[in-house]
């Protein structure tokens, strides 16, 4: 079994015409198509499809396929619910119409199995066929913090040999970049999982205003036994959030430590 994930790229005027946009040729095939054409929403939405690879081509499905349907059931869609909604139009809505369109259309030996929309670099969200009725919903949040990693069980000279300059005395810093992926049915009078406002709130309230700018170490109860490792942050902020995000549920939190280290915890 593959799984083959395809990415496109579009923006949609709210006045969109579809016989004149359609009828325009690929101008930039980094951004997509169709292109801006103004100050317009510009989203990626990505397509996992899963099956056996053709033996002789090597294809599991022809990309254009996945190209096709994605626009073809998107664009138009996005378009009168901007019409309709304006800046207001649920992601989860939008999401589950694409998912309802593109999935009976797709290629039988290659199903569709996920879907996900990115409505900006920081925010997603995905249906995935082996959670049916459910949307997850990921966004993005930073802060910065000092930490030092040092176990009391072990001797200084263990210590220095086991974190390095990790283990420096008056500690060292990182701009962490901390991922948050929720999940739940989007039914709700609101049309989301988890409206964003209340869920930035929360993250803002448990977390950030918790850890942002200080030392982990010295200035939080949650590390004054507990070695700020990344794998330790981020099962640290699973407690912090996982019974404050009704009437979602906490799904995994993601903490990048670097660009380059990261570690994810999902509860178990
Ligand atoms: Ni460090």
């Amino acid at each position: 079994m593959v799984r083959l994930t395809r990415e496109v790229r579009f923006s949609v005027d709210r006045d969109w015409a579809g016989h004149v946009e359609f009828s325009r040729p690929v101008t930039n095939s980094w951004a997509g198509w169709p292109s801006a054409v103004g100050i317009v929403p510009y989203l990626r939405l990505r397509a996992t499809v899963a099956g056996e690879p053709d033996p002789v081509t090597g294809y599991l499905c022809n990309i254009t396929v996945i190209d096709r349907l994605l626009r073809k059931h998107a664009i138009p869609f996005t378009a009168a619910a901007l019409r309709e909604h304006g800046w207001r139009m649920s992601a989860e809505h939008l999401l589950e119409h694409i998912w309802e369109q593109v999935r009976p259309e797709a290629p039988s030996n290659a199903p569709l199995v996920a879907l996900e929309l990115c409505a900006t670099p920081c925010l997603r969200y995905a249906i995935e066929a082996e959670t049916p009725g459910m949307v997850y919903l990921t966004q993005q949040f930073e802060f910065a913090a000092a930490h030092r990693l040092h176990c009391a069980e072990l001797s200084d000279a263990e210590n220095r040999t086991t974190f390095g300059k990790c283990n420096n005395p008056n500690g060292h810093g990182h701009n962490y970049l901390l991922e948050v992926t929720v999940v739940g049915a989007a039914d709700g009078p609101t049309g989301c999982v988890l409206p964003l406002p209340a869920f930035e709130q929360i993250v803002s309230d448990r977390v950030i205003e918790r850890l942002d700018h200080k030392h982990l170490n010295e200035d939080t109860e949650e590390f004054r036994a507990v070695n700020p490792s990344v794998e330790n942050i981020a099962r640290v902020i699973w407690g912090m959030l996982a019974e404050h995000v009704a009437p979602a549920r906490l799904h995994r939190v993601r903490v990048w430590e670097t660009p380059k280290a990261w570690a994810e915890y999902s509860g178990v």
